[in-house]
């Protein structure tokens, strides 16, 4: 199978350059997507490492499964894990399995937004679906259905960072009392009418960009989601491959976040787990990425890659 010809990681060498993987550990890949960042990783764990791939979305699994069991090779076993990576730890501890990397590449990966049909884009007309996992949950269609209208511009404001979200969410709540919300034309269509004429013209991005952003962000609780991860990894710091202990001592563990709502938490949790004595700031700014890497992959102009390093022991 081929990948997605679009799809590249998202600041490759830096990310494996933290994580420093070695012959023989344990990579944890929160966030497996289409296997980029841990098809280049597979092969500098062998002989004898482990891979253990988790993704919310069951068909990039599979997808990344393949692509890094060929990557590998036979020394390397690889554990698919399907689900979402609030309850990778879980999973990691109950099997026993303590990881020397963890990588979180937060957000949705190209295939993904470029497919009219999983709702994530308002470039192009499709249901307005917006589940990293389509098999369970909410849609955004079921969403923006039940929303009461002041619920809705709090979550615009929230996730969105959107100045507008108070009319934005009174356009939207009226629409729908003519017809269901259920497309990404019509919801982008009438966001757009909520801001005054000629406003698309003078911003560099589309009005309905922020209230996308926030309902793709609610719909797949992408902030709890993240917040639940960060406890988890200082819980590992405490714990280090004690009983239970889902990360090893000395785990490197690196987060890219795609916009400051991300960013910010990671940031925050990083500095405490430092303050603390449980790790080690291996980026005390975050890494982004250089003009060529831009210009390659638009996607990677707003990563922020920050990473730390859990101490060698807790006292
Ligand atoms: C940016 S892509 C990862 C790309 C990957 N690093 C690569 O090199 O191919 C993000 C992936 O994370 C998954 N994802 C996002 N939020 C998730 C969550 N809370 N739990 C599990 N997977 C999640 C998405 O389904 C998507 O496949």
């Amino acid at each position: 199978m081929t990948d997605h010809p679009d799809h590249l990681p998202v600041l490759p060498v830096q990310t494996i350059g933290l994580l420093a993987p070695r012959p023989g550990e344990t990579y944890a890949d929160a966030t497996a997507g289409l296997g980029g960042h841990a098809a280049a990783i597979a092969p500098r764990l062998a002989p004898g490492g482990r891979i253990v791939l988790n993704d919310l979305d069951g068909s990039n699994l599979e997808r990344a499964t393949e692509r890094v069991r060929a990557a590998a090779g036979d020394s390397v076993e690889v554990l698919p894990v399907h689900g979402p990576f609030a309850r990778l730890p879980g999973v990691l501890a109950d099997r026993g399995i303590a990881a020397d990397m963890l990588l979180a590449d937060l957000g949705f990966a190209s295939n993904q937004v470029d497919n009219p049909n999983r709702g994530f884009s308002f470039k192009q007309d499709g249901p307005l679906d917006m589940r990293l996992d389509p098999s369970r949950g909410e849609s955004a269609a079921d969403l923006l259905a039940r929303i009461d209208e002041r619920e809705l511009a709090d979550l615009i404001w929230r996730y969105g960072e959107e100045r507008n979200s108070r009319r934005i969410a009174q356009k939207l709540v009226a629409a729908r009392r003519d017809a269901p919300m259920t497309t990404t034309s019509r919801v982008a269509q009438i966001v757009r009418s909520a801001f005054p004429p000629g406003a698309a013209r003078k911003s560099r991005i589309d009005p309905a960009t922020r209230t996308f952003q926030a309902l793709r962000i609610a719909v797949n609780d992408e902030i709890g989601q993240l917040e639940a991860l960060l406890d988890a990894i200082g819980r590992g710091a405490e714990e280090q491959a004690g009983p239970g202990g889902w990360l090893n001592r000395g785990a490197r563990v690196a987060i890219i976040s795609f916009h400051s709502l991300e960013d910010r938490p990671v940031k925050r949790a990083f500095a405490d787990l430092a303050a603390r004595g449980l790790a080690e700031r291996l980026t005390r700014k975050p890494i982004t990425a250089d003009k060529a890497e831009s210009r390659r992959n638009p996607r990677s102009r707003s990563a922020k890659l920050r990473a730390i390093r859990l101490a060698d022991r807790v006292e």
